[in-house]
């Protein structure tokens, strides 16, 4: 039963996670159980922050000063009431500070906090576990994004795994590039359900996946980005494969999304070491090393005046804003 006594309303704060090797597919849509293993980095600089207040009316969500639908999660708090066995109802007002639903990931840092900020104010003890278990209700990669550094979501698994921490691989840098500032109109969770449908290449997403893996847990350990690089472009490149091959296709690329691809192409003939990734969006995050970044940067910015960058790293697990 919830702690009625204790704090009436509490504030987290959660960053995206960012998948190397990517979840894309579910083996249970109800259960929202991912059917490929990822691999991912939460990333330092972007944020969700959420606050969280017992209510005494229906449940309620506002992102960025907006009431939203309640359809996305209404199922999230019956889970939570479910799960905590409690009648409690919720008020939330959450702001990112970067574009929501745009293909930064905003899905995993906004069900992390909103898993973390209901629990905790329910129960000031919960597990973190218990609290993984419900942000993959919401959203899959959101079970990634509680935990800081690298981490482990594993195929049909009920919550993410911590890997390593932040600390593990303070060299590694990723370039964030900004291509649309706008919500896409085709949410990850219509697209990879049609991809699972209607997909040719589905199956072969899925097998290939369980290797890109493998390969990509050595090739992190090792910290090395030689090794990891094609795997976390291949990730990305066979995930869409599935949404070009769906019917109807689902096609978030913009001209500037082709073209950054292009480019990350030349930086690599130029001795450079990065890797593009990109999620169910235009934007493209390009994965290198400290001491590379700056001349990758200047060589971005002359070639995409038009477009904003930002370097993000390794960052923290999500928790209490005091
Ligand atoms: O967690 P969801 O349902 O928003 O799906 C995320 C899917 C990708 O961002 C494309 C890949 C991933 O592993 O984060």
């Amino acid at each position: 039963m919830e702690n009625r006594m204790g704090p009436q309303t509490l504030t987290v704060r959660a960053a995206p996670s960012l998948a190397l090797i990517k979840y894309w597919g579910k083996s249970d849509a109800l259960e929202n159980l991912p059917a490929t293993s990822s691999l991912a980095i939460t990333l330092s600089g972007l944020h969700t922050e959420t606050t969280v207040s017992f209510s005494n009316k229906q449940d309620s969500v506002r992102i960025d000063g907006r009431e939203v639908s309640m359809e996305r999660f209404a199922p999230f708090f019956q889970k939570v009431r479910a799960v905590f066995r409690s009648d409690a109802r919720f008020h939330v007002e959450s702001r990112s500070n970067f574009p929501a639903s745009a293909g930064l990931a905003s899905s995993s840092s906004g069900f992390a906090a909103l898993a973390l900020g209901c629990s905790k104010l329910i129960d000031p003890n919960a597990e973190i576990l218990k609290v993984a278990e419900l942000a993959r209700l919401g959203s899959a990669s959101a079970s990634r994004a509680l935990f800081e550094g690298f981490t482990i979501l594993k195929k049909q698994s009920r919550h993410a795994e911590p890997l390593f921490p932040k600390s593990f691989w303070p060299e590694l840098r990723v370039i964030v590039a900004i291509v649309k500032n706008e919500a896409k109109k085709i949410s990850s969770r219509n697209a990879m359900e049609l991809a699972k449908e209607s997909s040719p290449l589905y199956q072969t997403w899925l097998q290939e996946s369980d290797k890109l893996f493998e390969s990509g847990l050595v090739a992190l350990k090792n910290r090395d980005l030689e090794a990891l690089g094609p795997l976390i472009r291949q990730s990305t490149l066979m995930m869409f494969s599935t949404m070009f091959t769906s019917s109807p296709p689902s096609i978030y690329w913009m001209p500037d999304t082709i073209a950054l691809l292009h480019a990350c192409e030349a930086l690599r003939e130029l001795g450079f070491s990065a890797w593009e990734t990109m999620d169910a969006g235009p934007q493209v995050k390009i994965v290198a090393l400290e001491k590379e970044c700056p001349e990758i940067l200047t060589l971005l910015q002359t070639q995409f005046p038009h477009l904003r960058f930002f370097v993000s790293q390794a960052g923290e697990s999500a928790g209490l804003v005091i």
